[in-house]
């Protein structure tokens, strides 16, 4: 039996007044795997602490499999947890640490015929009898998932199993998670905050920030089409190019996207996205732009819908199959707060006040701090006092884009690029997607 999960407006906070998970709606299908995505301390184990009734629930419904169960202990609603942090009983073998939840459950039942299935299921015959320090901790965490499954819970509920472990082994016990869980067909949540993580294992994912769930869709949907600039940036790497542009509309002439010191054409005629960007007249947008939807190549080369951009190539990064080029273009980033893992192309800490008053930086991290549960999105405007020059002539990199690693590109070459306008997002002030159209649906076909 694999069971329906349900959150219908649930909120919870530990201090008064700071909601750490702020009326959350999520309905889970029977069998589905969903992902819990987001930065740390958004509200993720919180969300699976309360699905599993080790938390406690302030407002809202939980409801599992149609039914109010916000009060159920949680012995009563038949779903197993696996922890980050492998949490086995050291004095147990691994098959007493498998078997113990089922001598609990069913008492004088034989635990083995049980333990000896779910060991075959997941290659570790052979660790039985061994204690958990004698085990590496791939192999811990396989005895942990073991310990979930044996019991033939209705759901799982995994809270980053994988993130102690290193990254080949996280690969390898990913694929193992993903064949698994489809294979015994139970309602799967999984935490994680890496992006790469969810997009991999989840039917969908649901992104979270600061406690309020942002979007919620297949890997492909909230890639092609996230809703705001929070989710284009967590999803994806690189990570998306986010500029801040300017939309110029004249009446008599071509519909542009200025960014600081170049400007993008919209191809003509218009696509029915573009013609929507009409109102935005005058007014700051941030542009996003895919690794994807840049590529180096002369003006002459460029295909329908490609128009082009100059790059200074400030900084190439080796990755062996591939480069990654930062240009800079002459266009200010956005900043979005509250992701993790700063982008390699950090904000120089050169543009300070040369009175030594609080820099640029320091500002948009008040500013960040002060906008944490509003927009999605921090404008970088411009400040009189900053140099838009510093006195070396750098000037950081704004644009990341993808080469091949034969091409050989130095440090203060001037590059042509072609930008796909096709690839184009555009987002208002606030961070919310308005190019592609909001109401846009995502391609069916594959
Ligand atoms: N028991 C607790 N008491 C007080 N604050 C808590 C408790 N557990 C979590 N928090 C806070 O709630 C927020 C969300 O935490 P958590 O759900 O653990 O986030 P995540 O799993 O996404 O990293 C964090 O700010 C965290 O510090
Ligand atoms: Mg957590």
């Amino acid at each position: 039996m694999t069971r329906a999960i349900s959150l219908h407006d649930v909120s919870k906070s530990y201090t008064r007044g700071t909601r750490v998970v702020d009326r959350l709606t999520l309905d889970i299908a029977p069998g589905e795997f969903l992902v819990l995505l987001g930065p740390s301390g958004c509200g993720k184990s919180t969300v699976l602490r309360m699905i599993a009734g080790l938390e406690d629930i302030d407002e809202g419904d939980l409801l599992l499999d149609g039914e109010f169960a916000n009060d159920l202990p949680p012995s009563g609603r038949d779903i197993a947890m696996v922890f980050q942090n492998f949490a086995l009983y050291p004095s147990m073998t691994s098959r007493d640490n498998i078997g113990f939840p089922l001598r609990i459950e069913t008492p004088g039942a034989d635990p083995r015929p049980r333990v000896d299935a779910t060991a075959r299921m997941l290659g570790i015959e052979e660790l039985l009898d061994r204690f958990p320090a004698q085990l590496s901790g791939g192999e811990r965490q396989r005895v942990a998932m073991g310990r979930a499954i044996a019991r033939h819970p209705s759901a799982f509920l995994m809270d980053e199993p994988l993130s102690n472990l290193d990254a080949k082994l996280r690969n390898h016990l990913r694929a193992e998670i993903s064949a698994l869980t489809r294979e015994l067909g139970v309602t799967t949540v999984y935490v994680t905050h890496d992006q790469a993580e969810a997009m991999s294992l989840g039917d969908r994912v649901a992104v979270l920030r600061g406690g309020v769930l942002q979007q919620v869709g297949s890997p492909r949907e909230v890639y092609a089409l996230p809703r705001n600039v929070f989710v284009a940036a967590f999803i994806g790497t690189p990570r998306i190019n986010l500029l801040q542009g300017l939309v110029r509309a004249p009446l008599d002439g071509a519909m542009t996207i200025s960014l600081g010191k170049q400007y993008l054409r919209l191809p003509e005629p218009l696509s029915l996205d573009h013609q929507l960007l009409r109102v935005q007249q005058g007014r700051e947008v941030i542009v996003g732009l895919r690794s994807e939807a840049v590529r180096i190549a002369k003006p002459s080369a460029a295909r329908p819908g490609e128009m082009p951009l100059t790059g200074l190539v400030e900084h190439v990064e080796f990755q062996g199959h591939e480069n990654l080029v930062h240009f800079n273009t002459g266009s200010r980033p956005a900043v979005v707060p509250d992701l993790e893992a700063p982008r390699p192309a950090a904000r120089p800490a050169r543009r300070r006040r040369r009175d030594g008053g609080p820099g640029v930086l320091d500002r948009l991290r008040q500013r960040a701090d002060a906008l944490r549960a509003g927009p999605v999105v921090v404008l970088d405007e411009p400040l009189d006092d900053a140099p838009v020059t510093p006195p070396d002539g750098r000037l950081p990199g704004d644009l990341i884009v993808r080469t091949t690693p034969d091409l050989q590109l130095r440090h203060g070459m001037h590059v042509p690029l072609l930008v796909d306008l096709a690839h184009l997002f555009v987002f208002d002030q606030h961070g919310e997607r308005i190019s592609p159209a909001p109401a846009r649906l995502p391609d069916l076909e594959e």
